[in-house]
């Protein structure tokens, strides 16, 4: 755990009244490996007359120290009938932190980085000793795995909270109480409101503190709330097996890292998923290697920002030649130096298998290298698809999402990438209705999409988040059905190219990956 993590927790502390359990706890962990010490985080020295105190620093004398945390982060893998526990904190027994074979049924929401952190999440219960279940009505433990991108996806999780209120309290009058958990990223952004909001809700989790479900369901038991919403520096879950929910899958879908330093002014994701962090290189591709034994076709790297990856683990990584960032585009950071970077990552992991098939997702423009063009070009087994989210057409609106490029200099790299990847497929995301958005900026978004033609998109309307830049320097001026009726403009764009474009690929064979079979009745 990094010492600026402990200074977090020290600030929370203080910070969150309601949630008495949970600020006892990580005031004992801010104390327990330091020497670091926050100005939240009261000396015993100044606090010495004060008995509760007193009482408080001989609970600490027997709390866990830092190597009870670092022993818990690396927690061996197991089989799932061996529930995998050790050393609980003082204030619960080796038994209390069990599954007790508890039915547990998780809901995702949001995008894939959220059903990979399901799997993260099912693996660590499953560790100790929970059972999965996939009917609702037979669950002991509810969780929610949420998204917080637009307020849309916030609301979704608000309405179902209504829907799981009523299961609660029928459940009440019948067997043991249903116990519901919010997980990811509107845990994170809301923290303790919903607690305070929807009293239903007993667990929270942000997505850094998966590790400690175990500890917050068994708190939950005894009829407290309990939260650990903590972001980290290092978590990477790089020792966590995702569990394959479908034994029969052909596709997986592999995390190599996690979080965004990008800022760009209107997301959310840097405040709930926390600073970038990459996963060490030899954990991906042993689990590459592993889902290739099992037979699986297709890997998905993934990522909040797949292709500024840096594995600096190991001290030697550091001397690694720096890559640069596409021509024409910066970032909103100080640039970062050495560690093994996306193209060797992506060069060691198509090596494996050659009949695996590798993509990646979702990439930023400014981290598209020639070396990374050139594999994508060169490898068979690399599929030459590219997401290259643009978000507007118009370089004035670029600049107040702080993209870190220009629509020009957007336009030559994807003329760059079409002359180094030949035949390459591309796909965007946009947001329609940002923030000081004109018409004139709304047409030059109409014209990126005719220009480029791309063959898949993602369109959204603007929503404003609290917390980001946007919210607090620019104005979320543009009415709703103004940005609908942009947001309809575009996709009707986007259909008409993406038809032309899929159009060039009529009378050619494509190696194409089947994976089931699903009967449609006409
Ligand atoms: N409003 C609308 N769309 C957004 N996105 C991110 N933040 C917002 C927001 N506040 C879109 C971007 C991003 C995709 C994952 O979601 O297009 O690429
Ligand atoms: Fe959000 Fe920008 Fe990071 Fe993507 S790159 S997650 S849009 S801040």
């Amino acid at each position: 755990m990094h010492p600026l993590q402990c200074v977090l927790q020290a600030q929370r502390c203080l910070r969150w009244g309601p949630l008495a359990s949970v600020s006892w706890l990580l005031l004992r962990t801010c104390r327990a490996h330091s020497g670091v010490r926050s100005s939240a985080c009261p000396s015993p020295e100044t606090r010495q007359e004060d008995g509760v105190w007193k009482d408080f620093s001989s609970r600490l004398a027997t709390g866990p120290t830092f190597q009870h945390f670092l022993r818990s982060a690396s927690v061996p893998q197991e089989k799932p009938s061996t529930p995998d526990v050790e050393d609980p904190p003082p204030y619960l027994t080796v038994d209390e932190l069990l599954g007790r074979q508890r039915k547990v049924y998780l809901e995702t929401y949001g995008c894939q980085m959220n059903v990979n952190d399901t799997e993260i999440a099912w693996s660590i219960l499953q560790k100790s000793g929970y059972l999965r279940t996939s009917n609702l009505q037979e669950a002991d433990v509810v969780l929610l795995v949420t998204c917080s991108i637009r307020e849309k996806a916030e609301q979704t999780i608000w309405n179902r909270l209504h829907q799981l209120k009523s299961l609660k309290s029928k459940r009440l009058r019948s067997r043991v109480p249903l116990r519901i958990g919010i997980l990811g990223c509107m845990a994170e952004r809301l923290k303790e409101e919903i607690l305070n909001r929807e009293k239903t809700v007993d667990i929270l989790a942000g997505p850094d503190a998966y590790r400690d479900l175990p500890r917050l369901l068994a708190v939950a038991e005894s009829g407290q709330q309990a939260a650990n919403v903590l972001l980290s520096l290092d978590e990477t879950y790089a020792d966590v097996v995702p569990v394959q929910t479908s034994p029969s899958a052909t596709s997986a879908f592999v995390s190599i890292m996690r979080g965004c330093d990008n800022m760009c002014s209107y997301c959310i994701v840097p405040f709930t998923r926390g600073r970038e962090r990459s996963r060490p290189v030899a954990s991906i591709l042993e689990e590459v290697r592993k889902l290739s034994e099992q037979g699986l076709k297709e890997v998905t790297l993934l990522g909040q920002n797949v292709n500024s990856f840096r594995d600096n683990s190991e001290v030697q990584f550091n001397n690694a030649v720096s890559t640069n960032l596409s021509r024409g585009f910066s970032t909103n950071y100080k640039a970062k130096q050495g560690g093994l970077r996306f193209a060797y990552l992506l060069d060691q992991v198509s090596r494996i298998d050659p009949e695996m098939r590798i993509r990646f997702t979702s990439p930023h423009p400014k981290d598209f290298p020639d070396e990374v063009l050139q594999l994508i070009h060169e490898r068979d087994n690399i599929c030459k698809q590219i997401h290259l989210p643009a978000q507007s057409g118009s370089s004035r609106v670029l600049e107040a999402m702080r993209r870190g490029y220009s629509r020009e200099s957007y336009v030559e790299l994807i003329h760059h990438i079409r002359e180094s990847i030949p035949g390459v497929s591309l796909s965007s995301d946009f947001i329609a209705g940002f923030c000081g958005e004109t018409e004139e900026d709304h047409l030059q978004t109409v014209s990126l999409l005719q220009e480029v033609q791309y063959n898949m998109g993602f369109l959204f309307a603007y929503s404003m988040r609290q917390k980001t830049r946007a919210y607090h320097r620019l104005k979320d001026d543009i009415p709703e059905e103004v940005k609908l009726r942009r947001l309809e403009e575009l996709i009707t764009v986007f259909r008409e190219e993406a038809t032309k474009a899929n159009k060039t690929f009529v009378g050619c064979t494509q190696l194409v990956l089947v994976e089931g079979v699903r009967l449609c009745v006409s």
